[in-house]
């Protein structure tokens, strides 16, 4: 009898491991450039007279590194809905109006965009995995993405909100595990996120509010995750090799974010990108040393960019060269922080750019590479990536 289960297991599981097929990204059209931030946020939030308040939060969005960010709140919508504007009014119920609706479309436009690199018929996808920070809704935006693309009403659901920014890393581990416990999967993941839900006008005894209204972007992105591609009508991008989570030692209140009737408060304490820099040595060995791995410039690196100083204190901390975090700082500057969709962006520049610049494979010329996710508790994600060859043709 054992046998026979043994067999049935062993037919259900893939063989090899779970492998990104394709990559997809979206962003509303609104377009913010950092430079005019300030003025237009303090403008449309009717804060002009909180004048050393506004200097501060210049202060912080010329430290931000972020050149654009996009968002679906245009001035149109904020003159609107003028409870979103000010720092603490009852406002959930708009903005979950505007949530519940824009992060399942915007999802699609990244899914649908993945699905056709991907290049194969919706009817293959098995599993859906969707996650977003942006609200929170039943049936949730898995059951609305499901019926914008039309996907079979069988397919398997699995919906992860509130997650925050380390979530990236979290469905990559998720896809992972479907796909290889599951022989002939295919398995779309979509992190979508809009701001929506934590914008706010500023105040004077809140300061790490001001920190994320610099900080944050909409953005969506999707990957389909399969293992066994079959070559001949499938291509690989990149393997997904192992993932981990850990919550860091003595961090618990250095990133909080509570669902209030204002919205999605969030509290980000100073030291974060040190907690960060300090134990992510640790992840990085549990991760690499069963692979003979000590060199950490050997990889190629796809960190979730919190913020600028994050990056910095992580790179300064372990001796990264400085090109290793050249994509990870392009999407900081050209979409901002986009929460769990923000690594999922990095993975689609990293394998453009290495094939822009004639490099062998998806990472930059190297076999090997780490995503990190950062995020509330705080807890990191870890998953080592292998990226394949560029085929030359
Ligand atoms: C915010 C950030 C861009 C500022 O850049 P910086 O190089 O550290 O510059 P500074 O230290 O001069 O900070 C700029 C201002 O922001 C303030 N500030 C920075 N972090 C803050 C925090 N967590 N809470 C409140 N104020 C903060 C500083 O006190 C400073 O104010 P001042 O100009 O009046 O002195 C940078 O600190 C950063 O990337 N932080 C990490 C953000 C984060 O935690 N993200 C996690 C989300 S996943």
């Amino acid at each position: 009898m054992a046998k026979v289960i043994e067999e049935i297991r062993r037919a259900q599981r893939a063989d090899g491991p779970a492998t990104v097929l394709g990559i997809g990204t979206a962003t509303p059209a609104n377009c913010i450039y950092q430079a005019d931030y300030p003025d237009y946020y303090f403008r449309i939030t009717n804060s002009e007279h909180l004048s050393d308040l506004k200097e501060k939060f210049k202060r912080m969005c010329e430290k931000s590194m972020i050149r654009k960010r996009y968002m679906h709140l245009n001035e149109e919508l904020l003159k609107e809905n003028p409870n979103i504007c000010t720092y603490n009014a009852p406002s959930l119920v708009v903005r979950q109006d505007m949530v519940v609706v824009e992060v399942p479309k915007l999802g699609k436009e990244a899914a649908s965009k993945a699905i056709k690199e991907w290049g194969q018929p919706k009817s293959r996808i098995t599993h859906l995995v969707f996650c977003t920070t942006s609200g929170v809704d039943m049936p949730g935006a898995d059951y609305q993405l499901t019926k914008l693309l039309g996907l079979s009403p069988s397919i398997k659901r699995f919906m992860m909100y509130q997650q925050g920014c380390f979530a990236g890393g979290t469905m990559l581990r998720l896809a992972k595990d479907l796909a290889e416990n599951n022989r002939g999967a295919r398995v779309l993941v979509v992190c979508s996120e809009i701001t929506a839900i934590t914008f706010r006008g500023p105040s004077e005894s809140h300061l790490d509010n001001l920190i994320g209204q610099a900080l944050f972007g909409d953005g969506a992105a999707a990957v389909i995750v399969g293992a066994d591609p079959d070559t001949a009508v499938e291509r690989p991008l990149f393997q997904i090799v192992s993932a981990a989570q850990t919550i860091v030692p003595d961090s618990e209140g250095a990133l909080d974010c509570h669902l209030r009737e204002a919205g999605l408060m969030f509290y980000l304490r100073k030291d974060i990108p040190v907690l960060i820099s300090k134990n992510i040595e640790k992840s990085l060995v549990e991760a690499f040393e069963p692979l003979g791995i000590s060199d950490w410039n050997s990889l190629f690196w796809i960190p979730h960019p919190g913020g600028p100083a994050i990056l910095n204190q992580v790179e300064s901390k372990l001796g990264l060269d400085q090109q290793k975090l050249k994509a990870t700082r392009h999407v900081l500057s050209e979409y901002g922080n986009m929460t769990s969709a923000c690594v999922l962006f990095i993975l689609d520049e990293m394998r453009k750019r290495s094939a822009d610049e004639g490099k062998a494979t998806t990472g930059e010329g190297l076999d090997w590479g780490v995503l990190f996710g950062f995020g509330p508790g705080l807890t990191i994600e870890t998953v080592v990536l292998r990226s394949v060859p560029i085929n030359v043709h």
